[in-house]
């Protein structure tokens, strides 16, 4: 299946998904202002929406996010205020350019900056681990932080080669992970570990158990990955860029492998992506991300089908097949890229951060930033002039 398909049949799916919430809505569920509910302790910077699945309290609110790294070239501003929220069972995909700011948030998240120089400076990151208790990841000790790390919120990445240790057999390092976490004997570890190796589609488990990482192809590494990262079951799995190393068709049976699990889990997902052809595909809800800041949200069908920010149609024009699909060329695939650059984000200028790219750009949107605006349905923008570029 080309990318042009996939995203096709993929927002099928979701017109689906948009149909069912839909639903729920006029059902009477309704949609809710974040932080403004009975009883929250984390005040809310700026509009959020998120629909309300009646599940309650999210699995992950991040309120105005900043994490800054000091360097010899200056203050590096990586994540500037970000909010989002993850609600039980959910995928939220967040999706930018390189250097938007994507992974150092799911650092933030984990705790895993690079100390010497990176640190959260400000903002609230309440997650509610498996025992009910909500708690600011700002504040966790170590500590506290490695029991979340093992048993609440498990992370993928890019490259499973530098997060396998080479010189352990991957049944080796599956059944420390499950040794650690289900406290289980050597033995009992070592068959999960086969067992894991089946679930995540590995054939011959029984002898692959006894693979080095380097014996494997790099879908079998990420699989082992996947299988790692959800042996303690968690509420909350961290994906960044977890198939963009991969070709398209391995890509795509590790992203239904890890929509399997999550429903047999039931965990929620963030997944970092800079391919928005990739989110239609994973996730219910998006954020788009621009210099370290949220510039739109909502659920997937509204910001794919009606992006109201002129940084999301760019790159929903960058999709390959996108300007095809839309009658507007004829010919090979031609991948469109925005022109200009992410601004330094140890200068920012003042006003809109997108506005030396965007063709609609007019004083207003120098001289102040633009708030994240609801834009209704659900979905918001950081754009003074959304109507227009909507239109
Ligand atoms: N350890 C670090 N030291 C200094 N700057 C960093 C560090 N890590 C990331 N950055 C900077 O923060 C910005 C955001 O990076 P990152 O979150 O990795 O982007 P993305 O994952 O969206 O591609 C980039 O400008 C990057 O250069
Ligand atoms: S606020 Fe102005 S510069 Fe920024 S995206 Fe909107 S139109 Fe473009
Ligand atoms: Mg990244």
């Amino acid at each position: 299946m080309d990318t042009q398909g996939g995203v096709l049949q993929a927002l099928a799916r979701q017109a689906r998904f948009l149909t069912t919430a839909l639903r729920r809505l006029a059902a009477g569920a309704r949609i809710f202002q974040l932080g403004h509910r009975m009883g929250d302790p984390m005040q809310e910077t700026e509009f959020v929406t998120m629909p309300d699945s009646g599940a309650g309290y999210p699995v992950l609110r991040v309120r105005n996010l900043k994490t800054y790294f000091d360097t010899d070239r200056g203050l590096v501003k990586s994540v500037d205020g970000v909010s989002f929220d993850i609600a039980p069972g959910e995928t939220l995909a967040v999706v930018g350019e390189s250097g938007s700011g994507k992974s150092v948030t799911s650092l933030s998240i984990m705790a895993l900056l690079d100390k010497a120089h990176g640190k959260v400076v400000d903002g609230v990151m309440a997650f509610r681990s498996k025992d009910g208790r909500t708690q600011d990841l700002r504040v966790a000790s170590e500590a506290e932080m490695r029991k979340i790390r093992g048993n609440d919120i498990s992370m993928i990445f890019q490259e499973p080669m530098t997060s396998l240790n080479p010189v352990f057999t991957v049944g080796d390092q599956i059944a420390e992970s499950v040794v650690l976490h289900q406290k289980l004997s050597r033995p009992a570890a070592r068959k999960a570990a086969i067992d894991m190796l089946k679930v995540v589609g590995i054939s011959a488990a029984e002898k692959r158990v006894d693979d080095y990482p380097h014996q494997m192809s790099g879908g079998m590494r990420q699989r082992v990955m996947v299988a790692m990262a959800l042996s303690c079951r968690p509420t909350l799995l961290i994906a960044d860029e977890p198939t963009t190393a991969l070709d398209v068709t391995i890509q795509a049976q590790i992203l239904d492998l890890m929509k399997r699990l999550q429903r047999e889990i039931g965990m929620s997902i963030l997944f970092i992506t800079h391919d928005l052809g990739v989110v239609a595909e994973v996730a219910e809800r998006v954020a788009v991300m621009y210099g370290g800041l949220i510039v739109e949200e909502g659920d997937v069908v509204s910001v794919l089908t009606r992006p109201k920010h002129p940084y999301t149609i760019g790159l929903l024009n960058s999709v390959p097949g996108a300007r095809r699909r839309s009658g507007e060329e004829e010919g090979p695939k031609r991948l469109y890229a925005i022109p200009g650059n992410v601004p330094d984000p140890r200068n920012r200028p003042a006003g809109c951060l997108f506005a030396a790219r965007c063709t609609h750009a007019i004083d207003a949107c120098r001289a102040e930033m633009p708030p994240l605006l609801d834009t209704g349905g659900g979905q918001a923008a950081r754009c003074i002039r959304w109507q227009e570029v909507a239109s």
